[in-house]
């Protein structure tokens, strides 16, 4: 069995919030810790979460401790259980940031309201925005953040989360970056997701992805436009859906 880069979100892809019920979970953690135990296997949690709120999920759910943590939408990256993001990530998000321009464009759409303090990051500003919405002010914001020559991108999710973040990160490309610090390819790399915020893990094609049988609209749409047999669309949900799509890859 040749070793593997595992990388998944967290919020209804492996953790499932309907349920007290961890068995799948638990299997999978089970199968996850053996492979890293024998034959070097890396795991990666990438989530929206801030370090505030994934302590909290922690707290909560049956997590084994990842080898790095992919936080704040890929903004962030604690290798290795370091308190402090990753430095030369932090370098390369730097260059063409301003947000104190992001929150003077943005403080002036009444649609966005702002998310908790907590998920106000260094290179991440997030708000809530209603789905009726979201086409228009998503045009008009992008339109008015390009006008001002920002590098940022806009990445909508789950109907609600909208989270403004530098052009050159989200979650795919802080899973490229631990990728080439590891010495993973493409092809010992599996990524799984549920939402919006995920398909950046999938964009490139080249890794194979797992989709949880409970994924949301966005992300299906995107997937169906998008095809690709390194993509597998599992038929159970959260971590039962990863174990089928690993199973699937022949990682198990
Ligand atoms: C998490 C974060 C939130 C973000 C969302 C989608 O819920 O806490 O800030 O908007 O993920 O990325
Ligand atoms: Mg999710």
């Amino acid at each position: 069995m040749s070793k593997f880069m595992f990388v998944t979100d967290l919020d209804n892809t492996l953790v499932n919030h309907n349920t007290s019920n961890d068995h799948d979970l638990k299997i999978l953690n089970q199968q996850l810790t053996h492979y890293r135990t024998e034959f070097g296997a890396k795991i990666v949690y990438a989530t929206g979460r801030s370090p505030k709120l994934y302590s909290e999920l922690a707290a909560e759910k049956q997590l084994i401790t990842p080898d790095a943590l992919v936080l704040s939408v890929g903004t962030e990256i604690y290798l290795d259980g370091d308190n402090t993001p990753d430095k030369s990530w932090a370098e390369i998000l730097q260059t063409g940031w301003n947000r104190e321009k992001v929150i003077q464009i943005t403080s002036g759409i009444a649609e966005l309201k702002p998310q908790p303090d907590s998920e106000q990051r260094a290179f991440k500003v997030s708000f809530f925005l209603e789905k009726g919405d979201s086409e228009k002010i998503l045009q008009k914001l992008d339109t008015e953040l390009q006008k001002c020559g920002l590098n940022i991108k806009l990445i909508y999710s789950s109907e609600i989360d909208l989270d403004i973040i530098p052009q050159n990160s989200d979650k795919g490309q802080a899973m490229k970056f631990l990728r080439q610090q590891w010495k993973f390819v493409a092809e010992q790399t599996v990524v799984c997701g549920d939402s919006g915020n995920d398909i950046a893990l999938f964009t490139s094609g080249d890794e194979r992805g797992i989709i949880v049988g409970n994924a949301r609209p966005e992300l299906l749409e995107w997937h169906n436009e998008n095809p690709t047999e390194n993509r597998y669309l599992a038929k159970n949900i959260c971590s039962a859906g990863i174990l089928e799509g690993l199973k699937h890859f022949g990682f198990l």
